[in-house]
């Protein structure tokens, strides 16, 4: 329990912060009870995702990616990569070897048109940005094998066929739910017919997260993103994985995509959301939609900061309640924001200042830099501790003695405290006898996707020889 705050206790507080700064803010912090509240929804929503019966109403949909195998060092190969998810689509060219990896990438800006348009025009985007790399890279005339990292929930129908569920984040393309992604990403292809794939995996981004720490240290069994979005997967045992009918390929197991940024779509999360959670779900793209995803990641967390500032300013407690243009304009307070403010020392509020300035908030004054200061690591804590119930849940039903979690994504790579506070608090909620470790992924969706094809190329080749 944190009555005081971000940090616990006293030192949570900071000098200088308003009192009526921490008792409005006291709404974000998490207590014992509401952890536990959340445990037992969350582990009840995975057993409900994984059972043939239940998944049809299941909200953690659970999806079996599969993926069977970890990598065990020995992939070798020259694979290209896609990596489609966040606001930029990147492009790679990633070699394995010994153990080691090179990769060569490109990064693409999506327009925001693209983002919500027809989903042809985002295939052929996505197919014309694959030329211009392959051409500039000298390989458009080699048969790569090719990794597709896409960041959505999709039903997986096989390692090279996912329809799409639904989409989330700012993505809102008509006429690809329901769909093949594979497929209309080889239709693209075929549209342009100067460049030649073989699409040997589609994957998540949390599952190439999880493949790509797994290649460094086989103890790595749950992959998380703390990015644009916010997702987790694990590796589950075969039996647990109802819809998973394959055969047995050895290892018994198979990654499962949570798809955990739905959680609470049914209400599960209602005891805990406040109601700037309502007024970023409601003018969404996706209403009532991912709203576990919309408490957590760095898509949102900026404005749940934003609205908070602006009542306490509108309330006359901040920026002597006068606010601005920018405070009052939605998205203009970016979650980087928010990990630059906390990254100020003790006392010393250069980037709060700045940033006050960018936003028109020029007559601030100190105090105001220690209640935003506040404000954010009320924000951030609390999606550090939501993040650290969920990934105590698997740990604790995984069973496993020691287990490595891979996470990627710009929120946990840029916050200065999110790792630590996950770190404190997994440790508090975990079974005893387990031990774990938080290893910060090496481009997941790229090097990943790389190694879901090359494992995926070793195990055909083993079963046939
Ligand atoms: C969203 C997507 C999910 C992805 C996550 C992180 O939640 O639905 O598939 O893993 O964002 O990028």
């Amino acid at each position: 329990c944190n009555p005081g705050g971000p940090g616990g206790g006293k030192a949570g507080v900071a000098d200088g912060v308003s009192p009526v700064v921490v008792a409005g803010c006291q709404e974000l912090v998490l207590n014992d009870g509401h952890i536990k509240q959340y445990m037992d929804a969350f582990l009840e929503n995975v057993k409900r995702g994984l059972g043939k019966a239940t998944n049809p109403s299941a909200i953690v949909k659970c999806f079996p990616t599969f993926v069977q195998d970890l990598p065990n060092g020995t992939e070798t190969g020259k694979f290209l990569a896609l990596d489609l998810g966040g606001s930029n689509f990147r492009v790679l060219l990633v070699e394995l070897a010994g153990g080691e990896s090179h990769m060569d990438s490109k990064i693409y800006v999506i327009p925001p048109s693209i983002m919500t348009g027809p989903g042809e025009d985002l295939f052929d985007f996505i197919a014309e940005c694959l030329s211009d790399f392959a051409v500039t890279k000298g390989v458009n005339d080699q048969l790569l094998p090719l990794g597709f990292t896409f960041s959505f929930p999709l039903q997986q129908v096989g390692l090279t066929k996912g329809i799409l569920e639904r989409w989330t984040k700012g993505f809102n393309c008509a006429g690809v739910i329901g769909k093949d992604v594979v497929k209309l990403l080889e239709d693209a292809l075929a549209r342009r017919g100067d460049v030649k794939i073989d699409v040997c995996a589609v994957l998540n981004d949390t599952t190439g997260t999880l493949m790509s720490c797994a290649w460094k240290n086989r103890d790595c069994k749950i992959g998380l993103i703390l990015g644009t979005g916010t997702n987790g997967c694990y590796l589950e045992s075969q039996a647990n994985a109802e819809l998973f009918d394959e055969p047995d390929q050895g290892s018994g197991k198979v990654i499962i995509n949570l798809e955990s940024g739905a959680f609470g779509d049914d209400g599960a999360l209602d005891f805990c959301r406040v109601e700037y959670d309502e007024i970023i779900d409601k003018r969404s793209i996706n209403p009532g939609r991912q709203k576990h995803e919309k408490m957590i990641s760095g898509m949102y967390l900026g404005d749940i900061v934003r609205l908070a500032a602006l009542r306490f300013t509108k309330e006359g407690v901040m920026f002597g309640g006068k606010s601005s243009p920018l405070l009052e304009t939605e998205d203009k307070f970016e979650t980087r924001y928010v990990s630059e403010i906390e990254s100020d020392l003790p006392g010393v509020y250069t980037n709060a200042k700045r940033i006050c300035d960018e936003l028109g908030l020029s007559h601030a004054i100190e105090q105001d830099y220690q209640n935003l200061k506040y404000i954010c690591e009320c924000v951030s804590k609390r999606a550090a501790d939501l993040c650290s119930a969920m990934l105590a849940v698997l740990m604790n039903k995984m069973g496993e003695k020691k287990v490595v979690v891979g996470i990627d994504g710009t929120l946990y790579r840029n916050h200065p405290n999110i790792s630590n506070w996950m770190k404190q608090k997994i440790a508090q909620l975990v079974n005893p006898g387990i031990s774990f470790e938080l290893m910060l992924s090496e481009d997941g969706s790229g090097r990943g996707a790389a190694l879901v094809a090359a494992v995926a190329h070793r195990v055909k080749m083993e079963n046939q020889g």
